[in-house]
């Protein structure tokens, strides 16, 4: 097995095990992927100030997100199909997520179902859940994840339409895939990747298939995602889902500081600032270039996180510096699960780990909770660059 040292090392892996199709759908932004390349280069132009000669004994990343306590401010993303990515990729991350001590949050679109990533873990997960027209299916959605003792539920609010990622078509991925004879010849030769397949049952989308109605079998799911989502979403819609959850609530894909206003008026217990890892609106902001915005808006009543574009504990750092209390990462430990499993998985958080609390130790701090925007050198532009 080669050294790994960072996370494009698995992504490098990855590539070369996993088909095509599967690789595209994770490593595509929309159209022009615009937005999908700022939301990391846009990390980049924030810099860091390194401090010298402070004490740098006895450092910690262990801090909260929601109150539940987690070893890193990290959690692992929701990510549709992460069971196409490897057999039975929802329990492996969930599993090394639960090692490491950081929260995981399963896909409405995942492979493995709610009840098999419980069954398979022994700590409490977190739910993500689509906004559907069917409100007898988002009811038991969310009894079913309350009956697996999940911890919290994360609503995604930005995918009432699904952005264009040009990738996927060409590839024939739909619910379910629709294969080409060019993805079936590309399959033959990831012989890691088949033989896991082979040896589960795990392939199709184990939240839908049988317990949507009309959807008893993986043909029918097409239809049904094509009808499923509610185009008509409101703040008055996303109400009733809080009453439908009386545990701790997040609401994802929240790019504006006047929908963080409404998040907040629905009693949300966190919001997640993010633009879906630049795979809806392209042209979109970057998510780190949004965040300040959105913490001048509501930063002191309620906890801001971030997602899309961590590819480091640097990138980590330097969204906890500028004030949001959790991060995700999505594709990086994707890279990971499809390189090597749940050993990929925790590889992807022990690079992230070490690199945030060794950045965090050269800029002159010992614990994530007195990490502030002082050891940040922005852009002065930075967030108000476009107007
Ligand atoms: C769905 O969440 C996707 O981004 O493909």
């Amino acid at each position: 097995m080669p050294v790994i040292t960072n996370i494009e090392d698995l992504r490098q892996i990855y590539e070369r095990r996993v088909p095509r199709m599967f690789y595209d759908y994770a490593e595509s932004g929309s159209w022009t992927e615009q937005t999908f390349r700022a939301n990391t280069t846009d990390f980049a132009d924030i810099l860091l100030r390194q401090r010298i000669a402070v004490d740098m004994s006895n450092r910690t990343t262990a801090s909260q997100m929601i109150g539940q306590n987690v070893a890193m401010p990290v959690g692992l993303a929701p990510v549709g199909m992460t069971g196409m990515q490897s057999a039975d990729g929802e329990i492996k991350a969930a599993r090394a997520a639960e090692k490491f001590g950081v929260p995981y949050i399963l896909s409405t679109m995942s492979i493995c179902s709610i009840e098999d990533v419980a069954e398979n873990t022994t700590k409490p997960f977190w739910m993500q859940v689509y906004t559907l027209k069917d409100d007898d299916f988002m009811q038991r959605l969310f009894d079913r994840a309350k009956a697996a003792r999940c911890s919290a539920a994360v609503i995604t609010v930005d995918l009432q339409v699904l952005g264009q990622r040009h990738k996927d078509i060409k590839n024939g991925l739909s619910a379910p895939p629709k294969l080409t004879p060019r993805s079936v010849a590309n399959m033959m030769t990831k012989a890691h990747w088949g033989l896991g397949m082979l040896g589960t049952k795990r392939r199709f989308f184990g939240n839908i298939v049988g317990h949507a109605k009309g959807v008893s079998d993986p043909g029918s799911l097409s239809s049904w995602t094509a009808e499923a989502f509610d185009l008509a979403l409101d703040w008055d819609r996303i109400r009733q889902y809080r009453k439908m959850w009386d545990g701790p609530l997040i609401i994802k894909g929240i790019i504006d500081p006047r929908d963080a206003l409404e998040a907040l008026n629905v009693g949300a217990d966190a919001i997640i600032v993010s633009n879906h890892g630049g795979r809806q609106l392209d042209g979109a902001l970057s998510s780190i270039r949004a965040l300040p915005a959105i913490l001048d808006a509501v930063g002191d009543k309620i906890e801001v996180h971030l997602d899309s574009g961590i590819r480091s504990g640097q990138d980590v750092l330097k969204a906890i510096a500028m004030g949001a209390k959790g991060t995700y990462i999505g594709r990086a430990y994707i890279y990971g699960l499809g390189a090597m499993g749940e050993a990929g998985v925790t590889r992807a958080l022990e690079v992230i780990h070490k690199e945030l609390d060794v950045s965090m130790a050269f800029c002159g701090h010992r614990t994530i909770e007195n990490v502030d925007r002082d050891i940040l050198m922005i852009p002065k532009d930075f967030s108000d660059r476009w107007q």
